[in-house]
C-alpha cells in the first residue's frame, strides 16, 4: 500500500546546493514525487509545522533558521514512504545518530543544520502535508 510523507530540504540544504542530491536519493530509492515547491517560509507556517517543539530550548532558533532562507517542500510517495525516507535521512543528529550513507550522515555536522525533515508517523504526515500543501 502506498503512503505519503512530507519532506523538507531545509535552508542549509538549499544554500549548499543539495536539493538535487536529496531528490536523487529519493528517486533512486524508488519513491516518487507527488508535489514539489521552492518557497520561503512564513513564521506562522513554521510555528504550525514545529508545534510539538514549542517550549523547547531550541524552538526560537529553529524558527529563525527555517524562516531564514528558501526551503524545498516535497510530498514523497511510495510503499512505507515515511520509514523509507527517514532511513535515507538518517538520525536527527548528523554526527552522533546518522550513519555515513545517509543524507545527514554524509553532509551534516550540527543537529539544527541537519539538511532535511521527514514526517515521523502517518499522523504527522497527514498534518504536515495539510500545512504545506493545503490543496493537495
Ligand atoms: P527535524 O527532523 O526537522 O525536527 C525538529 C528539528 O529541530 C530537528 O530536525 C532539528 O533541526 C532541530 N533540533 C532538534 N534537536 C535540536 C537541538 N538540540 N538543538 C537545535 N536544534 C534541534
Amino acid at each position: 500500500m502506498s503512503e505519503r510523507t512530507l519532506v523538507l530540504v531545509k535552508p542549509d540544504g538549499v544554500q549548499r546546493g543539495l536539493v538535487g542530491e536529496v531528490i536523487s536519493r529519493i528517486e533512486r530509492k524508488g519513491l516518487t514525487l507527488a508535489a514539489l515547491e521552492l518557497r520561503s517560509v512564513e513564521r506562522a507556517v513554521a510555528e504550525q509545522h514545529y508545534a510539538e517543539h514549542d517550549g523547547k530550548p531550541f524552538f526560537e532558533s529553529l524558527l529563525e533558521f527555517i524562516t531564514g532562507g528558501a526551503v524545498v517542500a516535497l510530498v514523497v510517495e511510495g510503499p512505507r514512504a515515511i520509514s523509507a525516507f527517514r532511513q535515507l535521512a538518517g538520525g536527527t543528529d548528523p554526527v552522533d545518530k546518522a550513519t555515513p550513507g545517509t543524507i545527514r550522515g554524509d553532509f551534516g555536522l550540527e543537529v539544527q543544520y541537519n539538511l532535511v525533515h521527514g514526517s515521523d508517523s502517518p499522523e504527522s504526515a497527514e498534518r504536515e502535508i495539510k500545512i504545506w500543501f493545503p490543496n493537495l
